[in-house]
């Protein structure tokens, strides 16, 4: 299946968005906190797929959530374009946000509104953001998303249940990419469909961003099609970035061990190989010790970022010689 995914084009410099220092902690009940995002900071260049990758709870919806308004962080910042785009911000701001932020969800039949028409699914941002100004201006609208994304007239009537899990993220992408953003938040976009159909909505992916000078923020939970479609990516574990770096850094060089486990459980294409594969667990207590040194994000090669020690810097480069 990875074999028939496209892979990404270099990206240009011009930053998009940038995460700084983004926390948000839930307050639970006994005075228990949850630190779902910790200090989290990382720039998307425009026109990239940049890939967020970890485990279940790592904190990367949260992550994704917060960057689109949804929660107001209890840190940090994030800006778009060099405007601040969270907390208190005027309303022309938060406009500009709501428009040009769009997010896409791993189960689009909990985000499609099973009572609504196809149509009125896809124009609900031209609605909200007044972008269309007749009926007939609508539905051409609505006709023209929805070939964009492989479907057609005759579906515009319809309802969500009609169609199968590829096809209704078909319709959460034309939803997204009918207001014209600049960038879509992809919340496992694909784990929720069939392996036969995940490449080619990922290629779908790509090509509309081609098209439409889109850039994404991609999250995953594992990195195998993650590898294939990301120009960058940030590795999440409990709540931190813990390595960045391209897409090929990350495959040549992993350096830090939570990387590795991840990297280790991605079946290889080939059996005799595939049968020798030996899964690494991660264990924080056994690869990490802080007591003398706390890590601290570095960039060990240009571009590729690792929260290490100065011991274990050297311990992981020593991987590679
Ligand atoms: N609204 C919330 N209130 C309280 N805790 C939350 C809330 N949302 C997320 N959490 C907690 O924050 C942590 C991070 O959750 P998050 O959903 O961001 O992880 P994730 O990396 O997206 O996981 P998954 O791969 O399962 O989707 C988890 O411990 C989760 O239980
Ligand atoms: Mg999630």
């Amino acid at each position: 299946m990875e074999q028939n995914v496209q892979t990404q084009k270099p990206f240009n410099e011009e930053v998009l968005v940038e995460v700084k220092n983004l926390k948000q902690y839930f307050k639970m009940g006994g005075g228990k906190v949850v630190k779902a995002v910790d200090d989290v900071s990382f720039k998307i260049h425009k026109g990239e797929t940049f890939g967020l990758v970890g485990e279940s709870g790592s904190g990367k919806s949260t992550t994704g959530r917060t960057m689109i308004r949804l929660y107001n962080p209890t840190g940090g910042q994030v800006y778009m374009k060099n405007r601040l785009i969270s907390g208190k911000i005027p309303k022309a701001d938060a406009a500009y946000v709501n428009r040009n932020m769009q997010m896409i969800f791993q189960d689009p039949m909990a985000c499609l509104n099973p009572r609504m028409k196809v149509i009125d699914i896809v124009a609900e941002g031209l609605d909200i953001h007044k972008l269309v100004k007749t009926k007939e201006e609508r539905r051409e609208k609505v006709v023209k998303m929805l070939k964009l994304v492989g479907l057609d007239e005759q579906h515009i009537e319809r309802y969500p249940h009609e169609f199968s899990g590829g096809q209704r993220q078909r319709i959460g992408i034309a939803r997204a990419m009918a207001v014209e953003p600049e960038l879509i938040i992809a919340d496992e976009p694909i784990s929720a469909l069939d392996v036969s159909i995940q490449a080619q909505v990922v290629n779908l992916m790509n090509d509309l961003k081609e098209a439409h000078g889109l850039t994404y923020l991609f999250i995953a939970h594992d990195l195998s099609m993650v590898k294939y479609i990301s120009n960058r990516i940030g590795v999440m574990y409990q709540g931190k970035i813990v390595e960045l770096a391209t897409s090929e850094q990350l495959f040549a060089k992993p350096l830090h061990p939570y990387t590795r486990s991840l990297l280790s459980a991605i079946p290889l294409p080939d059996p005799i190989s595939e049968r020798t594969r030996r899964r690494t667990a991660y264990v924080p207590a056994k690869e990490h010790d802080y007591s003398k040194q706390a890590p601290t994000w570095r960039e060990v090669t240009p571009g590729h970022f690792i929260a290490a020690n100065d011991l274990e810097v050297e311990k992981w480069e020593a991987l590679y010689r």
